[in-house]
């Protein structure tokens, strides 16, 4: 097979910034084969409201974002039941949970769920989507998912309707979770968690370019990412949570957490997914099932890979891009 006729991707969790590496991450979501986005809301200042998110959408597009914007708002402790109706009103479809300070942007995160339980009921009562960054503040970097399993348990047993995403899962423990908890809970899987583990990031040398949170685990836990997607799980799809940095904040000796994969995805996971004999769950795990549990139509436009090498350049703007310098097989025409 030397082509590839795809609906266009969507991309369920992706970070477009607010400032000047705005206009590289718009430019990037078209170039990898994204036609939608769910963009997050971790700001500076963050998107907290409905007319904040409504604000950030138009800024988008005045920065020349020429691809559908689904809205997310933050989650803090002060968000108000009054915030969630105003954000659905508003067409915001999911709400953000981060743990507070593991991540950027969130030092007004969260640390303890059970707080929240009103708000959760506001979200399930206004059928919104509860988008979850599951790891626990203060827990050992490789055990802060795992630990958090408990609470999605949790939230999961006291609201039986409530939809929940599992963002940026990253090993085995939430994989076989997810499965087992139903059909309202669902899990993102990024294009790097399909391909390095911990050794990719700190095995032989410190490659900063592939440090972001949650950290990429073990390979059995990289195993069973891939497997999930090749089963063909229609509760698994794609999120890149591509998150730009500007190199200086990369190569430094305290650097941001984040992956710039945007803008060779789809290039990118056709080159993966063939590697790893499932190019046949491409279309699935990029433009049905996301849709799918988001409840959007599927996109109809198509995009078209060629079986053409694609060298990654070693800047992107001001970043650097995921698989810098290397080439891929596939190419976007
Ligand atoms: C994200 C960012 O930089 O905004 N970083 C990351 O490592 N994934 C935030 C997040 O999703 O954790
Ligand atoms: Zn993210």
């Amino acid at each position: 097979m030397n082509e590839l006729r795809l609906p266009i991707a969507d991309d369920m969790h992706i970070h477009l910034r607010n400032d000047e590496r705005t206009e590289h991450a718009v430019r990037a979501v078209r170039a990898g084969g994204t036609g939608r986005v769910l963009a997050m809301p971790n700001t500076v200042p963050a998107v907290s409201n409905g007319a904040e998110a409504e604000n950030y959408r138009r800024r988008l597009q005045d920065q020349g974002a020429d691809f559908e914007i689904l809205t997310t708002i933050k989650l803090t402790g002060r968000t108000t039941v009054e915030d969630i109706s105003d954000a659905a009103a508003n067409g915001v479809v999911a709400v953000k949970q981060y743990p507070m300070g593991v991540t950027t942007n969130s030092d007004d995160g969260v640390t303890d769920v059970r707080p929240l339980f009103p708000i959760y009921e506001a979200i399930q009562d206004k059928d919104l989507i509860l988008s979850l960054h599951g790891e626990v503040p203060g827990v050992f970097v490789m055990d802060a998912e795992t630990a958090f399993l408990d609470s999605l348990h949790d939230i999961c047993r006291n609201f039986p309707k409530l939809r929940i995403i599992l963002e940026h899962t990253t090993t085995a423990a939430a994989v076989d979770l997810v499965k087992e908890l139903g059909d309202h809970v669902a899990a993102t899987i990024t294009d790097h968690h399909l391909a390095i583990t911990l050794d990719d990031v700190v095995g032989s040398k410190i490659q900063p370019h592939h440090f972001c949170m949650p950290v990429a685990k073990r390979p059995g836990d990289r195993d069973a990412l891939n497997a999930v997607v090749k089963s063909g799980h229609p509760r698994f799809f794609s999120g890149t949570d591509s998150a730009p940095h500007k190199v200086e904040d990369k190569e430094t000796a305290c650097g941001c957490a984040g992956i710039f994969n945007s803008p060779f995805h789809m290039q990118f996971l056709a080159h993966h997914f063939e590697e790893s004999g499932m190019l046949d769950r491409l279309e699935d795990f990029t433009s049905r099932f996301g849709a799918d549990f988001y409840r959007l139509r599927r996109n109809t436009e198509e995009i078209h890979l060629v079986r053409e090498p694609c060298t990654v350049p070693e800047r992107y703007g001001p970043m650097v891009p995921f698989r810098s310098g290397q080439t891929l097989n596939w190419s976007l025409r």
